[in-house]
């Protein structure tokens, strides 16, 4: 049984992967940093049928992170997918001249080193599968093409820092496929309401990358299937 595994997935874009990846047969680890909110996900994503388990992890924690690939491993001997899903956003308006080292650091540690270090930490299991696969849920604002327009700077450095991790691991890992994913604007706690994509468009090519999408396709910044520049 092919396996997955997608950080932040008790909520959001993460969570309707995991039910997605699900429907498509595979056995999916629901990682979560609140315990409650996360076996509330697992059983919900379970009960339509499916094998949904959760998995603690709290990815800008590097002890964390290190307990989770041991938990994994008495669970499991191979990971197939590997989401990194899991973000924050906790600038505005306020610009790179006014946020606070603080709110940079914690922002940087979840959304680029967090990556980062789930990887790094799975890749033992990554190896086990006959075609291992990671996913970066980054974003647009991390796209330096086309100059940037200054809002949210820490929450858009981040995910220009991701991009790079995405880099440099397709370039460490040649049998793998690594790519980052823009799921456009949508509708979850981080997107708002307002929002143009439902949650099952803005998972719609990670879970492409999951399941159907070239092997050989790597090093890559997709949105909508099609590659993007960086
Ligand atoms: N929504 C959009 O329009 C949009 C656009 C572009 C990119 N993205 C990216 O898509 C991904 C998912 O976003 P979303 O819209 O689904 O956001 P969301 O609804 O706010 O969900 C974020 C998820 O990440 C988890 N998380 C945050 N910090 C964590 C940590 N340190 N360890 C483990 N889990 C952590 C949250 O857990 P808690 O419940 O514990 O807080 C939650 O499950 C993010 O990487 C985001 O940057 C979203």
């Amino acid at each position: 049984m092919k396996t997955a595994l997608i950080t932040g997935a008790n909520r959001g874009i993460g969570y309707e992967v995991a039910r997605l990846l699900v429907g498509e047969g595979f056995q999916v680890f629901i990682g979560a940093r609140n315990a409650n909110a996360g076996r509330k996900a697992a059983d919900q994503v379970a009960k339509k049928g499916g094998k949904a388990t959760f998995l603690e992890i709290d990815v800008a924690d590097n002890a964390s992170v290190a307990a989770a690939a041991r938990e994994f491993s008495k669970a499991v001997d191979h990971l197939d997918v590997l989401v990194n899903n899991a973000g924050i956003i906790v600038d505005g308006d306020e610009g790179i001249l006014k946020i606070s080292d603080e709110l940079l650091r914690k922002t940087l540690e979840t959304n680029a080193l967090g990556a980062l270090s789930v990887t790094r930490a799975f890749v033992p299991v990554l190896r086990k599968s006959k075609a291992a696969r990671v996913i970066n849920v980054s974003s647009g604002g991390g796209q330096l093409t086309g100059g940037v327009d200054g809002w949210s700077p820490a929450y858009c450095i981040s995910k220009t820092a991701l991009n790079g991790v995405t880099s440099q691991f397709a370039a460490a890992l040649p049998n793998f496929a690594v790519n980052s994913v823009c799921p456009g604007w949508v509708r979850t706690d981080m997107g708002g309401q307002g929002a143009a994509r439902s949650v099952e468009e803005g998972a719609n090519t990670i879970v492409w990358l999951a399941t159907d999408a070239p092997q050989k396709l790597t090093g890559k910044f997709l949105r909508d299937r099609k590659e993007i520049p960086w």
